[in-house]
């Protein structure tokens, strides 16, 4: 059994993914690390972003591994874990560059394709491109400012700043994140994450 869980940026989708993971009593697996992974030995190696042959090079000079564990995803690097730098400032300022090339994205959804079994998978694409035989979709949304409100309890940064970098986040992200024609789309902004964790199981049950 899949089920995708797509969104965008701080609309909860990881959270409500790896509690609707654990109800299930299966992995979840969160995409957007890899992309945040690249990120990060990007910015490690010097490597342009924006060049996607480089990008591809270094994937393959340096092979990310994802982990899924209940507590959340690991991506390793050979013997190092990078897991603890995945959400910094500059790792989110990079992201986005990484996540717009096509040929990248096709190794990341390779890696994902890899993965066994049944599971919870979070993303942009997951409905979509990646997993569209799944048993059951569902996409998140949430107001800018409710989102920003949301990150800055997990940050220590100003809320204006915040949500302005998340609308700037959505046009980016806005071309490979669409709901699937078969998702069942949720609003979260006046739901608790309980709400939208008890919303999903229903659905997956029924
Ligand atoms: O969900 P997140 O914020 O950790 O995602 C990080 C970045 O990766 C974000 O800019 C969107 C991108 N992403 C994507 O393009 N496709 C996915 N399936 C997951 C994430």
């Amino acid at each position: 059994m899949i089920v995708t869980i797509d969104g965008v940026a701080a609309s909860g989708k990881s959270s409500v993914a790896a509690r609707v993971a654990r109800e299930l009593g299966v992995p979840f697996v969160s995409s957007g690390l890899l992309y945040r992974g690249v990120a990060r030995l990007c910015l490690r190696e010097h490597v342009n972003p924006d060049d996607e042959d480089a990008l591809l090079d270094l994937v393959r000079r340096c092979p990310l591994d994802l982990r899924p564990r209940e507590q959340g995803n690991e991506i390793w690097c050979g013997h190092q874990d990078l897991t603890g730098e995945l959400h910094t400032h500059e790792v989110d300022e990079t992201v986005s560059h990484v996540a717009k090339h096509p040929r990248l994205r096709d190794w990341v959804n390779e890696q994902l394709r890899h993965v066994q079994g049944s599971f919870v998978v979070e993303g942009r694409d997951m409905g979509t491109a990646v997993f569209p035989q799944a048993n059951a979709k569902f996409y998140l949304t949430a107001s800018p400012r409710v989102r920003a409100q949301r990150r800055v309890q997990e940050r220590d940064e100003d809320i204006g700043e915040v949500e302005a970098a998340l609308r700037l986040r959505d046009e980016k992200d806005a071309a490979q994140s669409a709901p699937a024609r078969d998702a069942v789309l949720i609003d979260t902004s006046n739901l608790s994450l309980d709400d939208v964790v008890a919303n999903v199981l229903r659905a997956v049950r029924a």
